[in-house]
């Protein structure tokens, strides 16, 4: 899956992705990532991105031409990419959006707008407006990042072990069951005697309750739209 993003600052995205499970997807050539400088389509001598407002008021607004002219070079190049602009205005990012652009075979384009805002019809130029949670960070670099994380995680033989990915938490809509490792006791904390039972039933179930006991404490609103509530 290749994974194309328009941004101001292409260095913030080197580190991210220089280790663990996305360095090694990278090595094998599962997922390929490309940053493409905004900055290169900027207006003028000044390279110029944003400008004031229309209308009045505090801050700049991102210009339509550079990002437009940004979209349509990675496009002829990569023709068939999924644009996505990440703002705080967006659908809410979850798991089965995470799960449904991975099934974009032709990878993803992702424009990390910044400062306050962006033209409105920057809109225009986008398949899905993404936000990754309500809160207001200063770009859509942050958001990209963490969508390519929850993208690639999906793809196929990316993860050792399929079995995790179907357990883990939110694959069903709910949270994951407690989990316990060594040291039997820690600090008085005993792990539950039915972990060491060996009755695999059993423990299934323990699981099963736990883990909507820990919902319906934690996020009741996931279990709503879950069917197990
Ligand atoms: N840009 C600024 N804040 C954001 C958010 N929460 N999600 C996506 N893009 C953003």
């Amino acid at each position: 899956m290749q994974f194309h993003i328009v941004t101001l600052f292409p260095e913030m995205f080197d580190s991210p992705f220089a280790a663990g499970i996305m360095a090694r997807a990278i090595r094998g050539e599962l997922v390929k990532i490309q940053t493409h400088n905004l900055r290169e389509h900027g207006l003028g001598n000044y390279r110029q991105i944003d400008d004031e407002p229309y209308g009045g008021g505090s801050g700049m607004v991102m210009r339509p031409e550079p990002i437009a002219a940004a979209v349509d070079q990675v496009l002829s190049a990569h023709p068939g990419l999924w644009r996505i602009l990440l703002t705080p205005q967006g659908e809410l990012f979850n798991q089965s959006i995470a799960a449904e652009l991975a099934r974009r075979e032709h990878g993803l384009l992702l424009i990390a707008g910044r400062y306050e805002g962006v033209d409105e019809r920057v809109r225009q130029l986008v398949d899905q407006e993404l936000s990754i949670g309500d809160y207001v960070l200063s770009g859509g670099e942050l958001p990209a990042m963490v969508i390519i994380e929850a993208v690639t995680r999906l793809l196929p033989g990316v993860l050792g072990n399929q079995a995790s990915l179907e357990e883990e938490s939110f694959r069903g809509g709910i949270l994951e069951y407690p989990q316990y490792t060594r040291p039997e006791v820690f600090r008085g904390s005993a792990v539950p005697s039915v972990l060491l039972s060996g009755d695999h039933e059993k423990i299934r179930r323990w699981r099963q309750e736990q883990a909507i006991k820990r919902t319906r404490e934690r996020r009741p609103d996931l279990l709503a739209k879950s069917s197990r509530g």
